[in-house]
């Protein structure tokens, strides 16, 4: 055991990206890490990197979720830290925030697909783990958001809207279980580089654009997944990777209808 307490941790997602430098970094801090992904291939690329354990995993299947907790805890013991990271965004098409055109077909496939792993799947987790962990006296739970669920993804309205869901739900799990000894984090980064905004694991593209979007400081997964690590560690509810976000949200909360304009000016200024 290291001095964090954190014995064993599950990462959604971990085979890409923002989880798997989070797979890393708590592999370097002495954690068992179990590497949870849909795209199974990465999942043991990464576990096997880091002597961890891999797993296939879709998180929109809650009795997939189910078993591998159940899984994980009978053949390695408890988990102390449930990282829900997998997240899918694919962007409004041309009709904009009413989702009437392009992207997935049929249309509301993209809707349901960003409910169940932005948000169900937080709910999947909890459930099968929060009994366990109200039982043993605590455990973290980590929900990856993103700032559009505190400010707005321009271009995706089921992100933003998800997004906004899953930093609610972790609000409602901090408040109910929070002084029963569960942590819980919700992380809202900015834009990070990897594969959900056009950059390719291992590119070093954090000094470009992507997509003719605003990087607005784009940050590296590994710098993002350090802040991550340590503030959840220190027992933070909102994890904010990136500093100027908490000047975006200050700025929304205390003149709405302001911000709505200047989102307005800034997405004329990206068509
Ligand atoms: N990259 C950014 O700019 C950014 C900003 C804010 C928040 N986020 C959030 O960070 C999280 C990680 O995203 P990323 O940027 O590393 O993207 P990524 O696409 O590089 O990685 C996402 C990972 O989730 C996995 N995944 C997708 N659907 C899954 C499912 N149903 N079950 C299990 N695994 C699944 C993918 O295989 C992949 O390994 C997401 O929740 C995303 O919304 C990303």
């Amino acid at each position: 055991m290291n001095d964090s307490k954190i014995g064993l941790a599950v990462v959604t997602g971990g085979g890409h990206g923002i989880g798997r430098a989070l797979c890393r970094r708590l592999a370097k801090d002495g954690v068992m890490v179990v590497v949870a992904d849909i795209d199974e291939s990465a999942a043991s690329i990464v576990a096997s990197e880091l002597g961890g354990v891999a797993k296939a995993l879709d998180v929109s299947d809650e009795q997939a979720v189910a078993s591998l907790v159940e899984d994980i805890e009978d053949a390695h013991g408890p988990i102390d830290m449930f990282v829900s990271n997998a997240g899918v965004g694919y962007g409004d098409g041309s009709s904009g925030a009413i989702s009437a055109e392009g992207g997935m077909n049929p249309i509301d496939d993209r809707w349901d697909a960003c409910w169940k792993v932005n948000v169900m799947a937080h709910v999947y987790a909890a459930r099968a783990l929060v009994p366990r962990m109200l039982e043993r006296g605590g455990g973290h739970l980590v929900n990856i958001a993103s700032a559009a669920g505190l400010l707005s993804q321009i271009g995706d309205a089921a992100y933003t809207a998800t997004k906004h869901a899953a930093v609610a739900f972790a609000e409602s799990l901090a408040i109910d279980y929070g002084d029963a000894g569960i942590v819980v984090s919700v992380v809202c980064p900015q834009a990070v580089a990897t594969r959900m905004v056009g950059i390719e694991d291992d590119s070093d593209s954090t000094g470009g654009g992507f997509a003719g979007n605003d990087v607005d400081g784009i940050m590296r997964p590994e710098a993002v997944a350090d802040i991550i690590v340590e503030d959840a560690l220190a027992g933070r509810f909102l994890i904010l990777t990136h500093p100027q976000v908490t000047t975006y949200v200050q700025r929304k909360a205390s003149d709405h209808d302001r911000w709505i304009s200047g989102m307005q000016r800034f997405r004329k200024k990206l068509l």
